[in-house]
């Protein structure tokens, strides 16, 4: 008798179920947009959308404009990150050139300084689906505090559907391509009888014959295991 078991190894390299950006405690920025931190690697190139991230100061009604991973040109002043308040030209707060990252409270910050070295973006990066860049607060007219929520800042995030690892062991391509073979022999069988031998009723299937005394034969083969030859009437040798 033969068991047959098929076991496929299916394994999902999928983001695990981080809900908030916490539990980190280093960080090592990498000019290419990615930090190396202690829970893995953070990649905010996936986030870098075509326009930049815009959020405004409820009190001040200052607009910032941001992008995480190129500096863009808004009026004249090229940086990763612009201010501009009412009444007042546009400023550079922070280039990419300036980058840096840093934790603060379990949380992953990616920063950046501006030309004149006098102004400073922080942006507190949390791991989560919704992909929202929101001001919190200036300090001193200088440091720019801000908070994006992204899957971007998810250690060792891939895109869903994007990277799926499907491994399969040898012992189960040994398998399909047995029932591969099994499939194509009768399929084709078949068919070589109909057209070619123009067979009809159970003639149709290929080496009927044999087929249908197999159970006869594997029956007889128990019989004279069991029985040691004895019964049947086979010789002992
Ligand atoms: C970014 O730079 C780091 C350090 O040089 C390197 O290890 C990593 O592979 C780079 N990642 C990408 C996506 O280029």
């Amino acid at each position: 008798m033969i068991v047959l078991i098929i076991v496929v190894n299916v394994a999902y390299s999928l983001q695990a179920g981080l809900v908030v950006g916490q539990g980190f405690t280093s960080c090592e920025y990498n000019y290419n947009c990615t930090a190396n931190t202690n829970l893995g690697v953070i990649n905010l190139n996936g986030a870098n959308a075509a326009d930049p991230y815009q959020t405004s100061d409820p009190v001040s009604k200052a607009e910032y404009f941001w992008k995480p991973c190129t500096d863009f040109t808004v009026s004249g002043v090229t940086a990763g990150a612009l201010q501009q308040s009412p009444g007042a030209s546009i400023q550079d707060i922070g280039m990419h050139a300036q980058a840096f990252c840093d934790v603060l409270d379990g949380y992953i910050r990616f920063n950046m300084m501006s030309s004149t070295f006098t102004r400073f973006t922080y942006v507190k990066c949390v791991c989560g689906a919704a992909s929202t860049f929101i001001f919190d607060n200036e300090y001193s007219s200088n440091d720019f505090n801000f908070i994006f929520t992204s899957n971007h800042c998810c250690p060792n995030y891939s895109p869903p559907g994007v990277r799926v690892t499907v491994t399969v062991s040898p012992g189960t391509v040994l398998v399909i391509i047995f029932f591969t073979g099994i499939i194509a022999y009768f399929l084709f069988g078949t068919i070589f009888q109909i057209v070619l031998r123009k067979a009809e009723g159970r003639e149709r299937i290929p080496n009927v014959s044999f087929w249908s005394d197999l159970p006869g034969l594997v029956m007889a083969g128990f019989k004279f295991t069991f029985t040691c030859g004895h019964k049947l009437g086979y010789r002992e040798i």
